[in-house]
């Protein structure tokens, strides 16, 4: 790596990478769900170009040579891919901790068998509290059966499990039925995540967006189930952004602790970073992992402060949010190096809350649905 320019952020500050200690790995596009949120990207990876297992055991063993310490498996769904178990288990053997991001449909009991002892830990997505809810926000018939049937079998082999609930508004006032639902499932953690709408989900916000009283109201149930439920389950929130003062820190910092790989290997800093115009992004099939990390153009655009522009630049705050999002500032301002506009202090930020309110007060039901096309491996 010595013969590689001094990695330089998209200003030209000169920057320098710490390790990355997680890795999302994007097993393939492909899923049964249909779900009006979905956030793969809107052009989606054929098969045919998906990585095979022996590149992604090759990927893996470099990831742990990097540093990284958990890889998490998803997609799509993982599940779509036959050779799940093959693939979880060189996760394992290159020393990952290995955890399983799954819609559970396409997983049988034989599945799950086969994982115990490769996988750690795994994350059940859910999309509501019943039939009716779950398989008309899934777009997928007899899903939550199934998926009911999944956490069973998850149960009795003994994985420890987190359920993954996705809100929007249609569902965030069955908050606590969720909650209550993670008890009885006997979850270890429930992550609360409100969607976040740029994607897919963009077509989806006028049904979708939350109301500033839900949110409000979401707050109360989270912080009273944290109460009763201390050292017993952990609940972990990410409130909707819309209704925020100060934006996430998003991936904790742009190439700082996190990268993503696409089903076809490339390297991304977040999962919607191909949506930012004028990044270029480099493939594992054609550079090592550690060069792409520390001298990728990608990578090194937004890492730092140096960057950030104001008011970010002279905010209290530059080192606990790094400006927000920058995908969202894309999508949002049409400008990956805005201040996130989900911040109080951006400039557009008037603009942004004047128009989640006008969605939020929409009495539109109907889901624009992220169906897949049908594809056969060659
Ligand atoms: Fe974060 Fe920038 Fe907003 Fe400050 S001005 S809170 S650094 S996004
Ligand atoms: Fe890309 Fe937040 S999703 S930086």
């Amino acid at each position: 790596m010595t013969d590689a320019p001094a990695p330089r952020d998209i200003d030209g500050n000169p920057v320098r990478a710490g390790l990355p200690m997680a890795m999302l790995a994007e097993l393939t596009h492909r899923c049964p769900l249909a779900c009006p949120y979905c956030s793969n990207p809107l052009e989606l990876t054929r098969v045919q170009a998906e990585l095979t297992a022996a590149e992604w055991a090759d990927t893996f063993r470099q990831a742990a040579e990097l540093g990284v310490l958990q890889v998490h498996l998803s997609g799509g769904e993982p599940a779509s891919r036959r050779d799940l178990a093959e693939i979880a288990r060189a996760a394992r053997d290159a020393g990952l901790y290995v955890n399983l991001i799954t819609s559970g449909i396409g997983l049988t009991e034989a599945r799950l068998r086969e994982l115990d002892g490769v996988v750690d830990h795994i994350q059940l997505s859910l999309q509501g509290i019943d039939a009716e809810m779950a398989d008309w926000i899934s777009g997928y018939g007899g899903s939550f059966a199934r998926k009911m049937q999944v956490a069973e079998w998850i149960g009795a082999i003994g994985f420890p499990l987190t359920l993954n609930a996705v809100v929007h508004r249609q569902n965030l006032d069955r908050l606590p039925e969720m909650i209550a639902l993670a008890e009885r499932l006997g979850c270890r953690r429930i992550e609360v995540a409100t969607v976040q709408f740029h994607g897919w989900a963009d077509l989806n916000r006028r049904p979708l967006m939350p109301t500033m009283a839900q949110a409000a109201q979401a707050r109360e149930v989270v912080n009273a189930a944290r109460a009763r439920l201390r050292g017993r389950m952990v609940i972990d929130y990410v409130p909707a952004d819309h209704h925020a003062v100060y934006p996430k820190s998003c991936m904790g910092g742009w190439g700082s602790t996190g990268l993503n790989i696409a089903p076809d290997g490339t390297v991304l800093p977040c999962h919607a970073a191909q949506t930012i115009a004028g990044l270029h992004f480099d493939n594992i099939r054609e550079r090592g992992l550690a060069r792409i990390w520390h001298h990728g153009d990608a990578f090194n655009a937004f890492r730092g402060t140096a960057w950030l522009p104001e008011p970010c630049q002279s905010c209290d705050r530059r080192e606990v949010d790094f400006g927000g999002c920058r995908c969202q500032a894309m999508a949002m301002a049409g400008d990956a190096r805005a201040t996130d506009p989900v911040c109080s202090r951006s400039p557009f930020n008037a603009r942004l809350r004047a128009e989640a309110e006008a969605d939020a007060a929409s009495d539109d039901t109907a889901l624009v649905y992220r169906r897949m096309p049908k594809e056969k491996r060659t």
